[in-house]
């Protein structure tokens, strides 16, 4: 079977990010850095090393910064080259040019199905991979990237797919749940989705397969999407078209092998900086050496 290449990636970050006011009121959660990056660049990244280079960014009004994050700005590379800084030269323009980038505006912040209608027009008639703007994703070293993994699912089966990660009961009401049951047991982390529930409690919960932050659809996902019942001030959930989706053309869940940071709570934020921290060659040493020596908010030096 031959299955059209995932080309295109949406990336919704047009939230207003209530959980990080008031940081996230003038800066943007998905620019907010992370060693010398900012989240979404870690998210774009992602997207053009596994073959998706064409950006659809839901973004609102208030969020130019992504913007100008993303594009050339000559009068800045016009110092930098002046004054022959030709490595940061290299870096702040790495990212605008790698791909081809579209700004899409969600008017009101309906949530994440409403974000993805907005791209409609954007993405067209070819499947696409979303990945949240505020989710930054880590395999284990020598591991192939998480969206790679869900990319060889979609191949393989030509069907949607969505990351999963296992959480805590506890913890269940905060995500979308899958149930569904695992088919090949030559890949047991395959799971064939019958239904989801969003944010059920404990006890409602059929699995603790938790949806996380990365997705591949077809374009049929947005006739689902458009035939959500709207009413006012409610939100209409992604998940609820995923089930419609996958009761008429089937759905994959993959538990993947990566690690999802949620950016948009302090203490996954928190986790993130000091997990890539830890981990980098140069500061590893120094951030350990910090924290072993911390006295916290007690009297300096
Ligand atoms: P969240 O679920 O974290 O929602 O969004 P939020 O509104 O940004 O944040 P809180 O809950 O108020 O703290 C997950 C991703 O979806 C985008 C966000 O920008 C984020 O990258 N999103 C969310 C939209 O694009 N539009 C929306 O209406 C909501």
């Amino acid at each position: 079977m031959r299955v059209p290449t995932v080309r295109t990636a949406v990336i919704p970050a047009a939230g207003f990010g209530t959980r990080l006011m008031p940081a996230s009121k003038a800066v943007p959660k998905e620019m907010f850095p992370v060693l010398d990056k900012p989240v979404l660049q870690y998210v774009v990244e992602e997207a053009l090393a596994c073959g998706m280079d064409r950006l659809v960014l839901v973004i609102s009004e208030g969020k130019d910064a992504i913007r100008r994050h993303l594009e050339n700005d000559a009068r800045l590379e016009a110092f930098l080259a002046a004054r022959g800084k030709s490595d940061i030269l290299e870096k702040v323009r790495d990212i605008a040019g790698a791909a081809e980038m579209e700004y899409v505006i969600q008017p009101e912040q309906n949530g994440l199905a409403d974000a993805l209608l907005c791209a409609r027009e954007a993405v067209g008639g070819e499947p696409f991979g979303v990945l949240l703007g505020d989710a930054i994703i880590v395999s284990p070293p020598g591991e192939p990237s998480g969206l790679s993994q869900l990319k060889a699912v979609y191949e393989r089966t030509g069907q949607a797919v969505v990351a999963l990660r296992e959480v805590a009961l506890e913890q269940v009401s905060r995500y979308g749940i899958v149930d569904g049951d695992a088919m090949d047991p030559a890949d047991p982390a395959l799971i064939q989705v019958r239904d989801l529930i969003e944010k059920p409690s404990p006890d409602a919960a059929p699995s603790r397969l938790a949806i996380n932050a990365r997705y591949i659809f077809p374009a049929s996902i947005f006739t689902y999407l458009d035939a959500l019942p709207k009413s006012a001030g409610v939100e209409a959930y992604l998940t609820d078209a995923m089930v419609q989706l996958a009761h008429r053309e089937g759905l994959w869940g993959y538990l993947w092998n990566a690690r999802r940071y949620d950016i948009g709570n302090i203490p996954d934020y928190i986790s993130c900086l000091l997990d890539l921290a830890l981990a980098d060659p140069k500061l590893g040493p120094i951030v350990r050496e910090r924290l072993a020596h911390s006295s916290g908010l007690g009297p300096g030096e």
